[in-house]
């Protein structure tokens, strides 16, 4: 059976929900403040993760948010700071996320969201974006206690999902998760979100690149057709 696994911050959800009350806070700085906390956020997972000493994903997060605000020279208080943080719990799905989780259900594939976030920050955020009934669970990398790309994440994925690592698809827009499941015997979509990022020039490739959720389901109906 085939099953999709759901990167969720940047693929399922819009990081730069987050814009609007930055630019309360920090004015015509709030895409460049909102695009160097994403980038701090994910190099503080991979620095944890190397070093072997996890702390979660919502400490790298605030951890980030307060580099960022000192970096950038932005006094942003400690309450502002709370409240960016609750925005991430309710960042929403982008456009075509909903209607592409439909058509994709339609096909009978396995279908779970698979994260770095802590499992209590995954839920709220599903549940807060309505995507909670079109999802059949929550894979997160917390139980492992690592991040993503560990390829133990991948195949954990697999056994929490009952399928063959082969018949998992990861669907992420970031380059270094699709390196890491197709190392680890999955197959990938690289979904485009920004047409202006390439992919990186490595021998892990994506399996499909893609520009949206339509074309997801486009491709995988073909293939489940012809099985
Ligand atoms: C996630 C990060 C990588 O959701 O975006 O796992």
């Amino acid at each position: 059976m085939t099953v999709l696994a759901f990167d969720v911050y940047g693929t399922l959800i819009d990081t730069a929900g987050v814009t609007g009350r930055l630019s309360d806070l920090v004015g015509d700085r709030a895409v460049e403040f909102s695009t160097q906390w994403r980038l701090k956020q994910l190099e503080y997972s991979w620095r944890y993760g190397l070093m072997d000493e996890y702390r979660d994903f919502r400490i790298c997060t605030r951890q980030a948010l307060d580099w960022t605000a000192d970096q950038l020279g932005c006094e942003i208080s400690d309450g502002d700071k709370d409240g960016l943080m609750d925005i991430y719990l309710e960042l929403p799905p982008f456009d075509d996320v909903i209607a592409g989780l439909q058509r994709l259900k339609a096909l009978g594939v396995g279908m779970h969201a698979f994260s770095n976030g802590v499992p209590e920050d995954l839920e709220l955020l599903i549940h807060n974006s309505g995507l909670e009934d079109l999802l059949d669970g929550i894979v997160s990398v917390h139980d492992l206690k690592t991040f993503k790309p560990d390829p133990a994440l991948y195949h954990y994925f697999a056994e929490k999902s009952g399928a063959d690592l082969s018949s998992c698809w990861l669907v992420s827009s970031n380059g270094f998760d699709v390196c890491g499941a197709v190392a680890a015997g999955m197959k990938a979509f690289w979904l485009q979100r920004n047409p202006a990022i390439r992919f990186d020039h490595w021998e892990f490739q994506p399996t499909h690149v893609v520009v949206n959720f339509d074309e997801i389901a486009d491709i995988l109906s073909r293939g489940i057709t012809r099985e």
